[in-house]
């Protein structure tokens, strides 16, 4: 008998929080590591919201309460929802979670049997990928392209769908590169899945980073589109748009109630409800008149670091990055540089066994990790399947700028140092 249950191991992970021990252990040998890994906001969530968490404490607002979220912030979530997506949602169709992240693996739970076809965008939130074996439900990877600026064509989508499809992710701006689409590239995508999906077919609209968008912009949402709020779950939460990760306050707008009554009841089987206190400071934080302010303030500061950052890692030799239209993540090619280094070959001489585990942009992940003590994450952890041959780093932004220009000296000294390469190759550690 052996001791994990089948499916333990066909779920996958965030690497993200993998590299943490990494990052400590050279840590903790003295050496400064430049973190470029991050995927939350450098910023202090805003004084209103903490002021708002303490004095529900102080109130003792601290029992069990409504496993779907307290209404009061439901209705702030409604309001908020109908005001930016142009739609009239009542509040009993959010449900409140433990950050962005587990309606995902909810939806997935929900809406799909075994066999069920999943389309999601690679690169993507690891997430999504992550869980579709997890529920026996089929991959099938949606490659953003990066000549459409990390975006789709409607052909793309459409030549995916079968008869199996049950759901299909999306995630504007995106994770890992900050790809947005346009209103009318939404549009054309909701033509299709209304031309060939059933109405039983769920879109999962990821828009945690709706607030944070760039060159005047406005957040635009497939559930807008005419038809599509009958098939969207709209998914956003406060951890980006408030640099309040740790708060752990998320939602969905589901298409109907029944379906947020689905949820509320895998709420109550996991974790029963999220604390209260949290929630009224989540309240706060969609209320308050000061908070637009200051998410703008914020967005513009990303921006600014953007424009730096495209401009020096442009003017790397190996490196292309495409524009980023929203989030705080740079993508930028990497297959010249994986070529001077010599990755790719090296990546092709390693054991099978390592060659599954890795890549050559994780082979340069963790050479300018050990050598040159700089934390960025490679392709594969953005989705594994089929992304061979495919060659891209994530750079987060959520750094100041002398961080931010320290990071970028040391991508390009980690690029042209083919001897350190060579002797982290034939080191054989860390190679994944
Ligand atoms: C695209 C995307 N969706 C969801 C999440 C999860 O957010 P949260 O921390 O609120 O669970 C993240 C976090 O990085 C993300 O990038």
């Amino acid at each position: 008998m052996n001791l994990y249950a089948e499916r333990n191991a066909t779920i996958g992970t965030e690497n993200a929080f993998k590299i943490g021990p990494h990052i400590a252990g050279l840590e903790a040998r003295g050496h400064t590591v430049i973190k470029l890994n991050l995927g939350e906001p450098d910023f202090s969530a805003p004084q209103w919201v903490k002021a708002e968490v303490i004095r529900q404490i102080a109130a003792d607002n601290s029992h069990y309460c409504d496993p779907q979220g307290i209404l009061s912030l439901r209705r702030a979530i409604a309001r908020q929802v109908s005001a930016t997506r142009d739609l009239d949602i009542s509040p009993d169709r959010v449900c409140v979670f433990p950050g962005g992240k587990p309606s995902i693996g909810f939806t997935q739970q929900i809406y799909c049997n075994p066999g069920d076809e999943i389309i999601y965008p690679s690169p993507g939130f690891p997430i999504y990928e992550s869980f579709i074996r997890y529920v026996d439900a089929v991959p099938v990877p949606l490659h953003l392209r990066e000549e459409e600026n990390f975006t789709f064509t409607p052909e793309q989508l459409a030549a995916l769908i079968t008869a199996r499809t049950k759901l299909i992710i999306l995630n504007f701006p995106s994770n890992p590169t900050g790809g947005v689409a346009t209103p009318d590239q939404l549009q054309a995508m909701a033509d299709v899945i209304q031309a060939r999906c059933g109405p039983e077919v769920r879109v999962y609209s990821d828009e945690i980073y709706e607030n944070i968008v760039f060159d005047g912009r406005a957040h635009a949402s497939i559930a807008s589109m005419p038809g599509m709020e009958s098939r969207t779950i709209i998914s956003s939460g406060l951890s980006k748009s408030f640099a309040w990760t740790g708060g752990r306050i998320g939602y969905a707008v589901l298409p109907s109630t029944e379906e947020a009554a689905a949820f509320k009841n895998l709420n109550i089987n996991y974790f029963s409800c999220i604390p209260p206190y949290n929630q009224e400071g989540g309240r706060e934080a969609i209320e308050n008149p000061l908070s637009a302010p200051w998410m703008a303030a914020m967005s513009q500061t990303f921006e600014k670091r953007r424009d730096m950052v495209l401009a020096q890692l442009n003017a790397i030799d190996g490196m292309s990055c495409q524009k980023p239209g929203g989030a705080f993540y740079l993508f930028p090619n990497i297959a010249g540089l994986c070529e001077r280094l010599g990755a790719l070959e090296a990546y092709g001489n390693l054991p099978d066994e390592i060659r599954a585990q890795t890549s050559p942009s994780t082979l340069f992940q963790m050479f300018a990790l050990y050598h040159h003590h700089l934390a960025v994450m490679d392709r594969r952890s953005f989705g594994a399947i089929g992304a061979e041959g495919l060659h891209y780093l994530r750079l987060s932004i959520a750094a100041d700028l002398d961080t931010l220009e320290e990071g970028l000296r040391r991508i390009e000294r980690a690029g042209r140092d083919i001897e350190g390469f060579q002797r982290f190759v034939a080191a054989g550690v860390n190679q994944f």
